[in-house]
């Protein structure tokens, strides 16, 4: 009696917690990206900052720099966005095939609103990503990002944080995957690597 009020319970709660589990540790996703074990990247189906509906083809025929993470991140996250900010600036005109995009791995509190507020810091052509649990963890199992919820101190804002990989993905125009940079990169070495690409047009 009591292990069917614990499947009943469980059956309750899980859709409640879909997409909140890591599907894989950080080791695993950190190996499958080194090694190049799996496909990285794929379709999703999100929201963008201003409340729009977005798909991964509405980017095809740009380059796509994709990078996972969440306003509420103390360091390490403001520092990349910063470095994808200036690498933009250092291609001039030619950043406009360049599309760089947030996606969020805290959905609960980085709503389009608060991703408006935040992408507008790091740079204007930056486009925040948010959505279901479930929908952003499909996008981040695809991009092999792990990301877990931590809880924090009673004092800290929101009372949690995010653990989480920190690789920003290039990806070509028809959305395949380039290979990534480490958390830290900087604009420079970046720029090194994308402006080569910007020359190739969609076969
Ligand atoms: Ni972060």
């Amino acid at each position: 009696m009591i292990r069917r009020a614990g499947i009943l319970l469980w059956l309750m709660l899980a859709p409640a917690f879909a997409g909140e589990a890591p599907t894989r540790s950080p080791a695993e996703v950190m190996d499958i990206l080194m090694w190049n074990r799996e496909p990285v990247g794929g379709p999703f189906e999100l929201t963008d900052h201003t409340g729009k509906p977005r798909t991964n083809s509405d980017f095809r025929g740009k380059l796509m720099l994709v990078y996972f993470g969440f306003t509420y991140c103390p360091d390490v996250c403001p520092t990349d966005l910063q470095a994808i900010g200036l690498a933009l600036d250092k291609l001039g005109t030619a950043a406009d095939s360049v599309q760089p995009l947030f996606i969020t791995v805290d959905p609960e509190r980085d709503t389009a609103a608060h991703l408006a507020e935040y992408v507008a810091m790091f740079h204007p052509r930056l486009i925040g990503l948010t959505g279901s649990a479930e929908a952003i963890r499909k996008a981040a199992d695809a991009y092999k990002v792990y990301y877990a919820k931590v809880d924090t101190p009673k004092d800290t804002v929101g009372y949690y944080t995010v653990d989480h990989t920190a690789y920003i993905y290039l990806m070509d125009r028809e959305g395949n995957y380039l290979g990534f940079f480490p958390p830290g990169t900087s604009a420079d070495r970046m720029v090194e690597i994308i402006r080569p690409r910007l020359g190739e047009t969609a076969r």
